[in-house]
């Protein structure tokens, strides 16, 4: 048999213990998910790209223009669209996004340095615009891998939608090889 005054304090720390681990805050903030733009969840594509006409899957894409080494980019392969600088009001935005729970988001890309390709990005959470990337080709004819293009770790932890968009209207020709979010 326990001491009464053993048994007492047992007794209030095990609400204390459970309030702690039912804590979301504790949790989320020490879990990376990374979500590779080729993952399926439930049969279908984890990220959502539109218009799903205009994305191109990266390895042995016979009419893409970039050829990275899939040897270098996660899960082998990358997403690849361009918004052409005739693009008109009419045309829809090449957009990818992902639905997450969290409050940090980090996305990463593939950027081309092959001569006169440019790179110009809008990200949204929420559809609201959050940041802007803008990368023009320094012409050295290689890529730089697992770049990241945005970063945000101070999100109001919950359900978020994070959208990235590829060019602009009105905007010069744009290169994005998406390959991985990792939200946290
Ligand atoms: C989660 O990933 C981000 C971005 O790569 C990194 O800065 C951070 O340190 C990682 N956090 C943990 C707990 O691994
Ligand atoms: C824009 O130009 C590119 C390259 O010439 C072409 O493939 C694309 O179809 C054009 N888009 C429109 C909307 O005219
Ligand atoms: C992070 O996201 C929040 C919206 O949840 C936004 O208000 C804030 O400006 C973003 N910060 C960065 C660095 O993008």
């Amino acid at each position: 048999m326990l001491p009464p005054t053993v048994c007492r304090f047992v007794a209030t720390l095990i609400p204390v213990l459970i309030q702690l681990f039912h804590s979301p805050h504790v949790l989320a903030a020490t879990v990376n998910i990374t979500v590779d733009d080729m993952d399926i969840d439930n049969g279908v594509l984890r990220m959502t790209y539109e218009p799903i006409d205009a994305w191109n899957i990266g390895d042995g894409c016979g009419i893409c223009s970039a050829h990275p080494s899939p040897a270098e980019a996660l899960g082998g392969n990358w997403h690849d669209v361009t918004w052409w600088p005739n693009g008109t009001e009419t045309e829809a935005p090449r957009t990818a996004s992902l639905e997450f729970d969290g409050s940090a988001v980090y996305v990463y890309s593939i950027i081309s340095r092959f001569p006169s390709v440019n790179t110009d990005l809008t990200f949204f959470i929420d559809d609201e615009v959050v940041g802007t990337y803008t990368w023009v080709s320094d012409g050295d004819s290689s890529f730089n891998y697992n770049v990241p293009v945005y970063s945000n770790d101070s999100i109001i932890p919950g359900a978020h939608t994070l959208k990235v968009q590829n060019g602009f209207i009105g905007g010069p020709e744009s290169l994005l090889l998406l390959d991985y979010i990792i939200y946290s």
